[in-house]
């Protein structure tokens, strides 16, 4: 089948916004739509900091500015702000001198914006955004690329150990402005602390508080200089820790089998305080469709209520708060306590409905929903049909089914959903993910669906896990992705051909996973990678309506067991042992998922 260009992405935003076509040509992919701010240091301050180390007086107390520069659009929107850091100089043990002349921040770049700021008092101009990020151009190619790039080089071939963040490192106090976004920049250090020259390294990023778990955005210059991204709203001022953990080296979470290559080393943990400034950022709004087409995430859990009492019950549920206890605009819309979560709730750049038995049946009615993917769909749909449409009853979903639920409320209301497995084509194996495609009679079962006059109204499709084990490389694993879109495509075809309403497709980002399993053959990664190249691909045919990044969902939960089994976040409520010994699991990141299922299904009616 010939591919079809990006013919029916929908965002014409996409298109059409000159923010989304610059680049920074990095392998991260992280284009910056809204405002970065670049952190910076006047010469004079830079100069204290060293001479202050050599002299090892004492502490210093020292103000420095970091402005912002909405670098993807012009430099009207200058926004400045103040961050106030106490130095320690005791502590420091970097050896600054050393990275002065590769500092991972270009400083001369950006002095013309530096006049502005030698007061260094917060300036407030224009308005804020939220960080966010989308997938670079070209993102499979240039992985490749990188990955495949000549060492060499003594500082190429050295292995990451360590990390320097010049403008955070010794410091025993930070305070930054809450609304604005700093970007601090860092370099990987090898044994010797001298700096590497090749990018590629994989750090997982934490930034947490007492209600907000974000992931900051990492940046891979690809030379060794890295850099991440902080911003908290203004609403949840106060004490965080910013936790960097080095998983991964040099690409080594790609490999086969990456388990011996792993690091997994906390790196930093670094508390940080955010205060009230001036700051304001725009008000989060109920997702529509068209947000939706943004591919890549960088959202945030909010928490907006805390039971210290609850305990697990019989049933191995977290029923902490009254289910009717509501969600506070903007960070949801609907009841908070449903969610079984102890007040926590995920948005991004937008937010999210949490819907009741009455009003998701009534957006499903009459509808037919096509999932594809892994065990993960088993236990979402389980999760729908328990917790959101009220059916209780089904204790499990088989791996591959095709049936009509009745609302027992209401039984003039009935949804079709269809799911078929594809870790494997044969529905009791493992571990062929997209591979599954190359058995004939696995794709004619999945185009069966699809050769009637009524056909599925959406398709949500997921894949990874397997795949993260079937395939040997990323060069395979996108051809693999190729032939998946292509697959697709023909039955969009078909289905056109006959004068169809074409299904929409949203793709459903594989897992962040957890625990144990973040060194495993489909760690966080190798999943991220994955879950890129799978959604250009499917975008470059054409047949992608949108994408729901359940990978930045789970994120800020994989560090442990305690909300997945290293594998699935959704599993069935149990009082019963768990992966991490304790009693019980949380369920909650599934259920968030599954509203946000709904929050697409509904939106797309
Ligand atoms: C600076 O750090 C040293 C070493 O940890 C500590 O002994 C000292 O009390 C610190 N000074 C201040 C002012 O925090
Ligand atoms: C710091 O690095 C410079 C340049 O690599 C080196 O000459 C100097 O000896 C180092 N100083 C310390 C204290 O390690
Ligand atoms: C690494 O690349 C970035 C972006 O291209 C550049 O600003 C920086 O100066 C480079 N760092 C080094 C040490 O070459
Ligand atoms: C820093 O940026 C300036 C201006 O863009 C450029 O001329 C210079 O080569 C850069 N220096 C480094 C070390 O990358
Ligand atoms: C992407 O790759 C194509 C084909 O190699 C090339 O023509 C295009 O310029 C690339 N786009 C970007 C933004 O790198
Ligand atoms: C930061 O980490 C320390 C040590 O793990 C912990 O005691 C503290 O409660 C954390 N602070 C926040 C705000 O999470
Ligand atoms: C929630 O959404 C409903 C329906 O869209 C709307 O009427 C209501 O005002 C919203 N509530 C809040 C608190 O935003
Ligand atoms: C699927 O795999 C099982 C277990 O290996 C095997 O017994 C069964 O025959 C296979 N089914 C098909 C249709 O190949």
């Amino acid at each position: 089948m010939p591919e079809k260009g990006a013919m029916s992405w929908p965002s014409s935003s996409l298109k059409s916004s000159p923010l989304l076509q610059w680049r920074l040509g990095l392998l991260t992919a992280l284009v910056l739509v809204g405002m970065v701010v670049i952190w910076s240091m006047d010469a004079t301050t830079m100069k204290n900091l060293v001479e202050a180390t050599k002299s090892q007086q004492g502490y210093l107390t020292t103000k420095v500015s970091a402005f912002a520069n909405n670098l993807a659009q012009n430099h009207e929107n200058l926004g400045v702000s103040t961050a106030h850091i106490v130095v320690n100089q005791t502590l420091k043990e970097t050896n600054l001198t050393q990275f002065d002349s590769r500092n991972p921040v270009n400083h001369t770049q950006y002095e013309s914006l530096s006049d502005q700021k030698s007061t260094g008092v917060s300036v407030i101009p224009a308005s804020l955004n939220w960080v966010s990020a989308n997938l670079e151009p070209n993102v499979t190619m240039n992985l490749l690329a990188k990955w495949l790039a000549p060492g060499g080089e003594p500082c190429k071939v050295a292995r990451t150990v360590e990390i320097a963040i010049p403008d955070l490192d010794g410091k025993d106090l930070i305070e930054l402005s809450a609304g604005e976004i700093y970007e601090f920049g860092f370099q990987a250090l090898d044994e010797a602390k001298k700096p590497r020259c090749l990018g590629g390294d994989y750090f997982e990023t934490d930034l947490s508080g007492e209600s907000w778990k974000s992931r900051p955005l990492v940046k891979d210059f690809g030379n060794g200089s890295y850099s991440f991204s902080l911003q908290v709203h203004p609403d949840f001022v106060g004490s965080y820790n910013l936790t960097i953990i080095l998983l991964f080296r040099h690409f080594e979470g790609l490999k086969f089998s990456p388990h011996r290559f792993a690091y997994d080393r906390e790196i930093r943990k670094i508390p940080i305080r955010f205060y009230k400034g001036s700051a304001q950022l725009p008000e989060l709004k109920v997702c529509k469709e068209s947000d939706f087409g943004r591919d890549v995430w960088t959202g945030r859990w909010t928490r907006h209520g805390k039971n210290d009492e609850c305990e697990i019950s019989n049933d191995g549920r977290y029923r902490c708060l009254a289910s009717s206890f509501p969600c506070q605009s903007p960070w949801c819309n609907g009841s908070l306590g449903s969610l079984e979560s102890n007040g926590w709730v995920y948005s991004t750049h937008c937010s999210f409905r949490l819907f009741s038995a009455d009003s998701s049946w009534k957006c499903l009615n009459n509808r037919w929903i096509f999932f594809w993917g892994d065990s993960n769909h088993v236990d979402s749909i389980r999760n729908i049909l328990n917790f959101i449409l009220d059916v209780p009853e089904i204790h499990s979903v088989p791996r591959r089914f095709d049936t009509h639920f009745t609302n027992p409320k209401d039984p003039s209301q009935k949804v079709r959903i269809t799911s078929i497995f594809n870790g494997h084509w044969n529905e009791t194996q493992n571990y062929q993910g997209l591979n599954s495609l190359k058995d004939e009679g696995f794709r004619n079962l999945i185009k069966k669906y699809f050769l009637e006059d009524k056909v599925p109204d959406t398709i949500i499709m997921n894949s990874g896990l397997h795949d993260g084990i079937f395939w040997s490389n990323i060069r395979a694993f996108s051809a693999g992705a190729k032939y998946a879109a292509s697959f697709w495509v023909e039955i969009m075809e078909s289905i056109r051909q006959r004068g169809l309403v074409v299904p929409k497709v949203f793709y459903r980002t594989t897992i962040a996973t957890g625990g144990y399993a973040r060194t495993l053959a489909f760690n966080p990664s190798k999943m991220e990678a994955f879950n890129w190249i799978l959604v250009e691909k499917l975008k470059q045919a054409g047949i992608l309506s949108g994408v729901i990044d359940n990978f930045d969902m789970t994120f800020p939960w994989h560090f442990d067991n305690r909300c997945s089994d290293g594998v699935h976040y959704g599993r069935a409520p149990a009082r019963a042992k768990w992966r991490d010994g304790l009693i019980g699991h949380h369920y909650f990141v599934d259920l968030m998922l599954d509203h946000i299922l709904l929050n697409v299904l509904c939106a797309t009616r």
